[in-house]
C-alpha cells in the first residue's frame, strides 16, 4: 500500500513547430474541443472530459515530450509523492499553482528509467460535452486513456510503477524465460494508464485517446482520407489481442503517434490475474494477424529534462533486441 492515491493519467504536453498546422489535424480532423489558445499553445479536451485540457501543444522548433501528467487525489498526496522519490535519489522540482496555466500546484520528477512525470490534483474545470452531439466530429474523442513508453530495463520500471507507485498489471508480454519484455499498468480500473515496452528509452512511443466505439474508427480513417490526412495512417484499423481493443495509430503533423482506441475491459477486482501473452504470439499485437510497418517499431518521441529543458539521455535495451515484430 502506497500513502499517496494516483488516480490516473491526466495530460500530455507536446511541442510542435506550427500550432495552425496542429490544430486542423486535431481540432478539424480528429474532433478534439478546443478549450483554449494563446499565442504559445493550444489547450486541447475530448468531449466528456471536465477538466480543461488532457492535451496541450506548445509551439517550439524541439521535437519533444515533456512530463507525463498524472492526476493525483490530494494536494498531501504530491508532497508524499516528493518524498517517495526523494527517498530515492531522484529529481524532484516544484511548480507553484499558476506557473502552468489552467494548472495548479505540480511535481515534477524523473522516474526510475528517467523518465520525466508531473503529478498534480487540480486543474480549472471545463465544460463537459459528453452530449453535445451536435458538436461531435472527426474521431468524435472521449478522453485521454493511456501512454505507452519505450523504456531500456521494462523489469525495473514494471517494479518501480507497481511497487512504489501502487499500479497493478492487467497484461504483460513474457520471453521464453519468463522475463518480462512489456507491461500494461494501471491505476484507474481499464487495461492502462501507463505501457512500457523494451527498446531504447525512455521515449515516448504514443498516447492514446479512447473513442465512444470502433465506428468512431471507421468514421475517423474516412474523414482523415477526406481532409487529405490519408498518409498519416500507420497501422490499423484493427484489433488488439492484448487489451482486446479496438485501434488506429496516426502520426500527427510534427510525427508524435497517437492512437484512438476501443473496447478494453474492466480491471476493477483485486483478485484479477495479469494475462500473460507469449513474446511468440503475433496474435498479441494483432488478433487478426496483420503485421504492424516497421516505423510503428522504430520510431519513438524523446522527452525532456525536468531541470535544463534538454533531451533526456537514452540507453539501449537491456535484452536481448530481437526481430522488430517482437519489439512488444
Ligand atoms: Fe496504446
Amino acid at each position: 500500500m502506497t500513502d499517496f492515491n494516483i488516480i490516473r493519467v491526466a495530460r500530455t504536453v507536446l511541442n510542435v513547430k506550427d500550432l495552425d498546422r496542429s490544430r486542423k489535424f486535431y481540432v478539424d480532423a480528429l474532433g478534439f474541443i478546443e478549450t483554449e489558445r494563446t499565442d504559445e499553445a493550444i489547450y486541447l479536451r475530448g468531449l466528456e472530459e471536465h477538466t480543461h485540457h488532457s492535451l496541450v501543444l506548445k509551439k517550439s522548433e524541439q521535437y519533444s515530450v515533456h512530463a507525463l501528467g498524472y492526476k493525483v487525489a490530494s494536494n498531501e498526496d504530491l508532497d508524499r509523492l516528493q518524498a517517495l522519490f526523494q527517498s530515492k535519489g531522484l529529481k524532484t522540482k516544484w511548480m507553484e499553482e499558476g506557473t502552468q496555466h489552467a494548472l495548479g500546484r505540480a511535481l515534477l520528477v524523473h522516474d526510475i528509467s528517467g523518465m520525466p512525470l508531473e503529478f498534480f490534483c487540480k486543474m480549472d474545470a471545463a465544460e463537459r460535452m459528453l452530449q453535445r452531439y451536435d458538436l461531435y466530429k472527426g474521431a468524435r474523442i472521449q478522453r485521454i486513456d493511456h501512454v505507452n513508453c519505450s523504456v531500456p530495463d521494462v523489469e525495473k520500471a514494471y517494479s518501480f510503477f507497481v511497487n512504489e507507485l501502487g499500479f497493478a498489471c492487467s497484461e504483460y508480454t513474457a520471453t521464453d524465460q519468463d522475463r518480462i519484455w512489456a507491461a500494461w499498468l494501471h491505476r484507474k480500473q481499464t487495461v492502462h494508464d501507463q505501457a512500457f515496452m523494451n527498446g531504447e528509452g525512455p521515449c515516448l512511443h504514443h498516447i492514446g485517446f479512447w473513442l465512444p466505439d470502433p465506428m468512431a474508427i471507421i468514421h475517423c480513417c474516412d474523414v482523415l482520407a477526406s481532409l487529405g490526412y490519408a498518409a498519416s495512417i500507420e497501422r490499423g484499423p484493427g484489433r488488439h489481442g492484448l487489451s482486446n481493443a479496438f485501434f488506429l495509430y496516426l502520426r500527427d503533423p510534427d510525427g508524435y503517434r497517437i492512437e484512438l482506441y476501443s473496447g478494453d475491459y474492466l480491471t476493477s477486482d483485486p483478485d484479477f490475474k495479469p494475462i500473460r501473452w507469449d513474446l511468440n504470439d503475433p496474435r498479441r499485437q494483432t488478433f487478426w494477424g496483420t503485421k504492424a510497418p516497421d516505423s510503428w517499431f522504430n520510431e519513438t518521441a524523446p522527452f525532456l529534462d525536468i531541470e535544463t529543458g534538454d533531451p533526456v539521455g537514452t540507453a539501449p535495451p537491456t535484452l536481448e533486441q530481437k526481430k522488430p515484430e517482437f519489439i512488444i
